[in-house]
């Protein structure tokens, strides 16, 4: 596990963007944390690390987005607004499974709400940070802690890309 303490939404799309540089097709992310903690700002920084060009915004209503243009395709999908039994007939499987869709980065904000189990993934976990001994009031709302957690089995997978963001971003450690 790698954990990061961040005090703007920059650094958090900054380490995205690197995150993003050394992934491989097929990884599957897990974006956790509650509404607002920066889960899409995440997938934004991503999105460029992918020199995916155009905005990338929130899935809430359309609940998948594909972004193909990049230099491997991004599947962004927000599963808030559904309930478990909707989640399955959605068939997220063919975005990992590599038949019917190129595989890409799969990134899924509440993924909670899905009742089978992901893949082995790479959980990312945002939340926001409160130093109540800082004067900078201003920055606190910007403060985030961000932890990356390799689900069982998949340690090995994503054991490259967390070791490069641990030594780019060992200041935030
Ligand atoms: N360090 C930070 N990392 C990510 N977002 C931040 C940060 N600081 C402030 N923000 C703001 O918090 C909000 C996060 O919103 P969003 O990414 O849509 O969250 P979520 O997808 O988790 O609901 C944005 O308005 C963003 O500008
Ligand atoms: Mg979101």
């Amino acid at each position: 596990m790698l954990t990061f303490y961040l005090n703007s939404l920059e650094n958090t799309q900054a380490i995205a963007f690197e995150l993003a540089r050394v992934l491989l097709p097929g990884s599957i992310l897990w974006l956790s944390g509650n509404l607002g903690s920066g889960k899409t700002t995440f997938v934004q920084g991503l999105g460029k690390g992918l020199g995916i060009e155009g905005e990338i915004t929130s899935p809430t209503f359309s609940l998948i987005d594909e972004h193909l243009h990049g230099r491997i395709p991004l599947y962004h999908i927000d599963l808030y607004r559904l309930e478990p039994e909707q989640v399955q007939s959605l068939h997220l499987f063919s975005y990992w499974q590599g038949s019917d869709f190129p595989l890409g980065i799969v990134a899924i904000e509440w993924a909670e709400r899905m009742n089978h189990q992901l893949p082995p993934h790479l959980k990312i976990c945002l939340s926001p940070l409160f130093n109540q001994f800082s004067d900078l009031a201003s920055k606190q709302e910007e403060s985030r802690q961000i932890q990356f957690i390799p689900s069982e089995n998949a340690e090995h997978q994503y054991q490259a890309a967390i070791a490069h963001l641990a030594s780019n971003f060992s200041h935030f450690s």
